[in-house]
């Protein structure tokens, strides 16, 4: 599911969408978008949140922000952590708290930080305070309520009253499902048309620690999500193998999955290989593989990667097939 796109345009064409992620955050990024509230109705929550409210600051996290922003991200925090223990959290709630949760660190002004890395990748505070020595850089102030209401505006502005109707047809019946993906008892055999997925590419992304910074501004334990992290090609396999044996069967006869990989270790590993022999092992057909070149990213600037050289440079997406 990750930050849940594939439930979001599955929607979008009224699929229904069923969504599955070990990493309870992203349940919170794609819930809210698929039952999105109005502008109007944000603009007047955000200002009904008292945003000067006393609340626990982390000392640590002002290496990211200013401390007035800082005082406004923990008021957020607390407020929406109180509406969630009272089980008042709403869909206008969960969509600020989406918002902020992809506000929280950037490289632009229209994060709540100084620039940094985006928040699927934060840094540690050790390492923002040596990027603020190199850079010479000192937190500015940052509205968050006018942040978010920009940011929802560009979101939603644009959202056509079909899109709207589709959303709430489709995207209300959505399951999101939080658990590890190799066993989906929740899904009834024979009932998908298509699957979409991504697994991580070996342990090549640490996604706890990653996610430390929008695990705490949800008040997540980073050691919940049960990640299938292996350090061997063949415990991965292993793994993706019983994974691709539950898709098998909740897939329809005649159904497709589209299973993304990458190369890994400078191209020594390509992980289509292993994902096609647990396919065939599954009972799976595989009709082609697409490789997309990667052309130089932002992100991989940003670790000093350059294309083709570090990094996985290719997406390679193997299309499967269940005759029967
Ligand atoms: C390569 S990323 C996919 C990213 C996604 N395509 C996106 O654009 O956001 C792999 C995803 O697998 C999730 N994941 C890791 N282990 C999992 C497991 N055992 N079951 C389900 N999801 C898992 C991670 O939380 C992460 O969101």
């Amino acid at each position: 599911m990750g930050r849940g796109t594939t439930l979001l345009e599955a929607a979008l064409l009224g699929r229904v969408p069923s969504g599955c992620d070990a990493n309870p955050l992203c349940q919170k990024l794609i819930a809210p978008r698929l039952n999105p509230p109005t502008i109007l109705k944000v603009q007047e929550r955000l200002a009904e949140i008292n945003f000067d409210a006393v609340a626990k600051m982390p000392k640590g996290l002002l290496a990211f922000y200013h401390p007035q922003t800082l005082q406004q991200i923990c008021a957020l925090r607390s407020y929406l952590l109180g509406r969630e223990k009272s089980r008042l959290l709403d869909s206008v709630d969960a969509w600020i708290q989406m918002v902020a949760l992809n506000r929280l660190t950037g490289h632009s002004p229209g994060f709540f930080s100084v620039y940094t890395m985006p928040p699927n990748q934060a840094v540690s505070i050790e390492s923002q305070l040596r990027i603020n020595k190199r850079l010479g850089q000192k937190p500015e102030f940052r509205s968050v309520p006018d942040l978010i209401l920009a940011k929802t505006k560009s979101l939603l502005g644009t959202l056509s009253d079909a899109e709207r109707k589709a959303l709430r047809g489709s995207g209300a019946k959505a399951e999101i499902l939080v658990r590890s993906c190799e066993y989906l008892p929740e899904i009834s055999d024979d009932s998908i048309n298509l699957v979409v997925t991504s697994p991580p590419f070996l342990n090549v992304v640490d996604y706890a620690s990653d996610n430390w910074l929008r695990n705490w501004f949800v008040g997540l334990d980073e050691n919940a999500a049960q990640f299938v992290i292996h350090k061997k090609l063949e415990d991965w396999e292993a793994s993706i193998g019983r994974v691709l044996l539950g898709l098998h069967r909740i897939l329809r006869p005649g159904g497709w999955i589209a299973f993304e990989v990458g190369e890994i270790q400078r191209g020594k590993i390509q992980l289509e290989d292993s994902v096609i022999s647990a396919g065939i092992a599954a009972g799976l057909e595989p009709e082609l593989v697409l490789i997309n070149s990667q052309q130089f990213t932002k992100t991989a600037n940003c670790w000093g990667v350059r294309n083709n050289d570090l990094g996985t440079n290719t997406n390679r997406v193997i299309l499967f097939k269940k005759r029967f």
